[in-house]
């Protein structure tokens, strides 16, 4: 697999899919930024009956040439409360969506599934103080929306998101996203007082290098931050990148005690991935 820009158009959908109740909705691109060869945000319209709880993902996608749908599973990265909704995508080349995706520009239309669902909601958690958000590459937006969802600021004194990538350039998008997050109306105030953003990088030097779980084992990371060791009694813990990441940190929280939890049985952690490997 290889992730470079590429030239292929989207197919137009205006006139080719009913606005009638269906699995989809069509919806308008509002604004599109490209962050890196690989890495871009859109943001589309929100249909006024569209709910969803801050965290959760839905089905987003493009008409084939066929004229049949074509869709992926996407992580809302914009908060319950937002009159639109963002996404933070890949870009990979011989991608059957994505590399049709990437050429989205303003003002064209896309499906919008109509059931949210998944497991990164503050419901699945059981209360406690302190709130991990770690992330690797794109798993970094459920975590876009529940930053910037004021229940989360209610029911944890600190929140602490934590991003990994690869290179310095893919951190941008939520540098950017942490700054407006302050610097917002509603929400900066508490964001301000009790969200913490560590990043770091694992394949070039930076000002911090090495993987999270890493950081976690040996103890870096709470040194880092200046916070107590991950503990079940007073942290809760929300995982979100590749299968090899959320299986590394489920076992890192499994073996200190941590209890999975779930939609249907909050507990002390929870899991979702940000893509599945071929
Ligand atoms: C619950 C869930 C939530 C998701 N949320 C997002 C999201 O918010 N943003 C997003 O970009 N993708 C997300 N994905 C992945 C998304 O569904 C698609 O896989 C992605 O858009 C690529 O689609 P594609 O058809 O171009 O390629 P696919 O055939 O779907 O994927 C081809 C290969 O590309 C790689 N790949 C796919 N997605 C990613 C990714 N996000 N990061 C790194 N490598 C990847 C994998 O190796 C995959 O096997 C999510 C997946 C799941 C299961
Ligand atoms: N990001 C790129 O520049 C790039 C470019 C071309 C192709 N790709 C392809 O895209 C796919 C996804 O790449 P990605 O960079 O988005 O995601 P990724 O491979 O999951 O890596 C993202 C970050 O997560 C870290 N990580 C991976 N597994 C981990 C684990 N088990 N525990 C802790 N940290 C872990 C990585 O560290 P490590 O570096 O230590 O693995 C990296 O910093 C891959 O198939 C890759 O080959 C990526």
């Amino acid at each position: 697999m290889t992730m470079t820009a590429a030239t292929n158009t989207t197919t137009p959908l205006k006139n080719a899919v009913s606005k009638k109740p269906g699995p989809y909705t069509v919806e308008t691109v509002l604004s599109v930024k490209h962050y890196t060869d690989s890495l871009f945000h859109f943001r589309i319209t929100r249909p006024d009956a569209f709910r969803f709880r801050s965290g959760e993902f839905i089905m987003i996608g493009l008409l084939k040439d066929d004229g049949k749908p074509l869709l992926r599973a996407y992580s809302i990265a914009s908060p319950f409360w937002d009159e639109a909704l963002d996404f933070y995508s890949i870009k990979v080349d011989d991608g059957p969506l994505t590399s049709r995706l990437q050429n989205i520009q303003e003002g064209d239309e896309i499906l919008l599934g109509r059931k949210p669902v998944g497991t990164l909601v503050l419901d699945a958690l059981t209360p406690g103080k302190r709130l991990y958000m770690i992330s690797t590459g794109t798993g970094i937006a459920p975590f876009a929306a529940l930053i910037r969802d004021p229940d989360t600021y209610e029911k944890f004194e600190q929140v602490i998101l934590t991003h990994t990538c690869r290179h310095a350039e893919e951190l941008v998008y939520g540098e950017e996203l942490v700054a407006a997050t302050k610097d917002d109306e509603l929400i900066g105030d508490l964001a301000r007082e009790k969200l913490i953003h560590f990043t770091s990088v694992t394949r070039e030097d930076g000002p911090v290098k090495g993987r999270v779980t890493t950081m976690i084992e040996t103890g870096e990371l709470a040194e880092r931050l200046g916070i107590e060791k991950l503990n079940p009694e007073t942290d809760r813990v929300m995982i979100c990148g590749s299968e090899g990441l959320l299986k590394d940190v489920k076992a890192i929280c499994e073996a200190r005690g941590f209890v999975e939890g779930s939609n249907a049985a909050p507990a002390d952690f929870v899991v979702e991935k940000a893509f599945v490997s071929v």
